[in-house]
C-alpha cells in the first residue's frame, strides 16, 4: 500500500484546505433554497458554448471585488481560473498521476478516455459543443450552471440577471441544496452516469470524499450572499445544506450498491462501496472492535456507512422514529453484505427511500441552536464509540462540526470568544484526521470531545 502512504497528502487535501477555508473564504456561509421541483440530474440537452463566452471583462471576467449593478461581483471567471481546481481538472489527466492511472488501466491517454473525461471535463456530446468550447477547460461554468445555448444571448446583451431565467432556459438551479447535491455528487461520489470503481482506485486514483457545505466553501465560492442575493434567492443555512448532502450521498451510495452493473468481478464484490481502511491499514496496528451498528464479527470488510452515521445525529432531532428505522436497516445492510446472503438490493431500496424522506423533511426543517448543539453532542458522543471509529466517519464528523459551526456563527449564536474556543477544538479534529495512514480513533475521539466541551448550551 505504498501508493496510499505516499499520497496521504492528496487523499486528505480537502481537510487541509478547509483549515484555510474557514478563515480565507468566509464570505459564503449559506446557500439558497428554492421551492420548485428539483431536477434529478443536470440536464445536458442544450449546447455548451464554452467558458470563453462567460469570461469577458464586462461579463464574469472582471477584476471587481464588489458587486456591480448586475447584482453579482462579475469576477467569477477569475476566481474559477485562479483558485478553483475545476479549472485544472482536465490538465491533471495529463500529469504524471493521470497518466499512471490510465496506463495501469490500459485505457490509452487519460485525456482521451471517456471514463476520465466524464468527471474531469464538461464532456457533453460533440454536437452540443459551441465554437469556444474546449474540453481542456476542465469542469467549466456550464458543467455546473447548464448549457447556455438559450440564455447566453439575451443574458449577455442586457445582463439579464440569472434569476429571470427559468429552468426551461437551461440554467441549473445550483442554489437549491437538493439540486446542488445531485450535481456535485455525480462527480464527487459517482452516480449511474459516472461511476468510479475500485479498479480505478487500484490504478492509483485518489479516494473520493465529499461534504456538500464544506466543498461549496472551499471550491472556493465565487458568489457572495448579501441582501441583493437574498432578494432573489431563498437561502438555506449551512447546517441544512450539510444535512441534505448527507442524505443524498447515502441514497446515491446504496442505489449504486444495489445496481447489478456494479456487482464486482469474480468472487469479489465492487470494493469501492466498502470502508477503504477496513482493508488498507497495517496489520501491526490492531484496532478492530465490535460495532453495534454493524453487528459484524472481525475479519470482514464493511460497507462505508459514514454518511449514515452522520444522518443518525440529524434524524434524532428531525424524525427520531425514521432515524431508528434507518439505523436498523443499515445494520441489516451490513449483515446482508458481509454476513448474510450477499444480496443487498431489497434493503438498499428501503434505505434509499428513507434517506429521501429525511432529505425532504430536512429541506424545510428550521434547525434551532438547540438542534445544532444536540447534533454536535450526538456526533461527539458517537465518536467515543466504535460505531464512528472509521477514518471516513471521523473525516465526515470533522466536516460536520465545521458546517454546524458556520451556521452557529451566521446565526449570531456564538460570540468571538466561544467561536475561538470551538474553532481551536475543530483544529484538533483536523489534526487527528489530516494524515489518513496515521489515523488513530482514540485521538479523534478526544478531539471530538473537545468540540462538545467548547459548545455552549442555549
Ligand atoms: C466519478 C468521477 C470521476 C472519475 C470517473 C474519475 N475521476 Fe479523477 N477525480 C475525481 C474527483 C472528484 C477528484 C478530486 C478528489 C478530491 O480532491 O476530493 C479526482 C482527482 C483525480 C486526480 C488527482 C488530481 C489532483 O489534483 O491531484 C487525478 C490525477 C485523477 N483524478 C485522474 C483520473 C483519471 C486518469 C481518470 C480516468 C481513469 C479519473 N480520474 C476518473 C473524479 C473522477
Ligand atoms: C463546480 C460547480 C460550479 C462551477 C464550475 C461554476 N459555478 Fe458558478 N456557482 C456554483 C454554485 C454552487 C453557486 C452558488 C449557488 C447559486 O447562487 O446558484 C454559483 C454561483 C454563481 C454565480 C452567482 C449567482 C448569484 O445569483 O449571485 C455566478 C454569477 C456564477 N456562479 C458564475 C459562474 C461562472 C462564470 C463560472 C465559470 C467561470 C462558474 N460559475 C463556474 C457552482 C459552479
Ligand atoms: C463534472 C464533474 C464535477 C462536478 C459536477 C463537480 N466537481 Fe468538484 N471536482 C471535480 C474534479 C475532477 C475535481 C478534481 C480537480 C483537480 O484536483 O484537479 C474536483 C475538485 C473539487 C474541489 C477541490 C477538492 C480538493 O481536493 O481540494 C472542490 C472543493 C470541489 N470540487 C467542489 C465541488 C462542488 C461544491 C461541486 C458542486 C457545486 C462540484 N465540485 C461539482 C469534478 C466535478
Ligand atoms: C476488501 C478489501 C478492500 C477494500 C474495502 C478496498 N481495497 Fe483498495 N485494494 C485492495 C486490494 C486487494 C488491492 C490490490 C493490492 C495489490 O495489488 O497489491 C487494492 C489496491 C488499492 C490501491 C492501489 C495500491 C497500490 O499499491 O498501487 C489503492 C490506491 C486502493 N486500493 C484504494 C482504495 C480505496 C480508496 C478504497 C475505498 C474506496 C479501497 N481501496 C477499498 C483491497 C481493498
Amino acid at each position: 500500500m505504498q501508493l496510499i502512504a505516499t499520497r496521504a497528502g492528496i487523499l486528505l487535501s480537502p481537510l487541509r484546505v478547509l483549515g484555510r477555508g474557514l478563515v480565507g473564504f468566509c464570505c459564503v456561509w449559506m446557500v439558497s433554497l428554492g421551492q420548485a421541483a428539483e431536477p434529478s440530474a443536470p440536464a445536458n440537452a442544450l449546447a455548451h458554448l464554452g467558458v470563453g463566452t462567460c469570461a469577458g471583462s464586462n461579463c464574469h471576467g472582471s477584476n471587481s471585488l464588489t458587486k456591480r449593478n448586475s447584482g453579482v461581483v462579475q469576477n467569477e471567471y477569475r476566481i474559477w481560473q485562479q483558485y478553483d481546481k475545476h479549472a485544472r481538472a482536465y490538465v491533471v489527466l495529463q500529469g504524471a498521476l493521470g497518466q499512471r492511472i490510465a496506463a495501469n488501466l490500459g485505457i490509452g491517454p487519460a485525456e482521451k478516455a471517456q471514463i476520465c473525461l466524464d468527471c474531469h471535463a464538461d464532456n457533453v456530446a460533440p454536437s452540443l459543443r459551441g465554437l469556444k468550447f474546449h474540453l481542456s477547460d476542465g469542469v467549466g461554468c456550464e458543467a455546473c450552471h447548464g448549457g447556455s445555448e438559450k440564455w447566453l444571448g439575451p443574458h449577455a446583451s442586457g445582463l439579464t440577471p440569472h434569476t429571470v431565467l427559468t429552468r426551461d432556459d437551461g440554467l441549473y438551479p445550483t442554489d437549491r441544496p437538493v439540486a446542488r447535491a445531485t450535481l456535485c455528487l455525480s462527480c464527487h461520489q459517482g452516480d449511474d452516469t459516472r461511476f468510479i470503481s475500485h479498479r480505478i482506485m487500484g490504478a492509483g486514483h485518489p479516494r473520493l470524499s465529499f461534504e456538500l457545505q464544506t466543498y461549496t466553501q472551499i471550491q472556493p465560492a465565487h458568489f457572495v450572499i448579501d441582501d441583493k442575493y437574498r432578494a432573489r434567492k431563498a437561502v438555506a443555512t449551512g447546517v441544512q445544506v450539510w444535512a441534505v448532502g448527507q442524505a443524498l450521498a447515502l441514497k446515491s451510495l446504496v442505489t449504486e450498491l444495489a445496481d447489478q452493473r456494479h456487482k464486482g468481478d469474480g468472487v469479489f464484490p465492487e470494493l469501492v462501496f466498502f470502508d477503504c481502511q477496513s482493508c488498507h491499514h497495517t496489520t501491526t496496528n490492531l484496532r478492530w472492535q465490535r460495532r453495534a451498528a454493524t453487528g459484524l464479527g472481525p475479519g470482514v470488510p464493511h460497507f462505508n456507512d459514514a454518511n449514515a452515521v452522520m444522518l443518525r445525529a440529524v434524524a434524532a432531532r428531525v424524525a427520531p422514529a425514521l432515524g431508528r428505522a434507518l439505523e436498523m436497516n443499515i445494520r441489516a445492510l451490513h449483515q446482508a453484505l458481509s454476513a448474510g446472503n450477499g444480496r443487498p438490493a431489497p434493503i438498499a431500496g428501503t434505505i434509499a427511500a428513507e434517506a429521501q424522506e429525511l432529505c425532504d423533511l430536512m429541506s424545510t426543517y428550521n434547525f434551532s441552536r438547540a438542534d445544532m448543539r444536540a447534533m454536535i453532542v450526538a456526533l461527539a458522543q458517537t465518536s467515543q464509540t466504535s460505531d464512528a471509529s472509521d477514518y471516513a466517519a471521523a473525516e465526515q464528523a470533522t466536516m460536520a462540526f465545521a458546517s454546524i459551526l458556520y451556521s452557529l456563527k451566521m446565526d449570531g449564536a456564538v460570540d468571538a470568544g466561544t467561536y475561538g474556543a470551538m474553532r481551536a477544538a475543530l483544529e484538533n479534529c483536523y489534526t487527528a484526521t489530516r494524515v489518513q495512514d496515521a489515523y488513530d480513533p482514540r485521538a479523534f475521539a478526544a478531539a471530538a470531545l473537545s468540540i462538545e466541551q467548547a459548545t455552549p448550551s442555549w
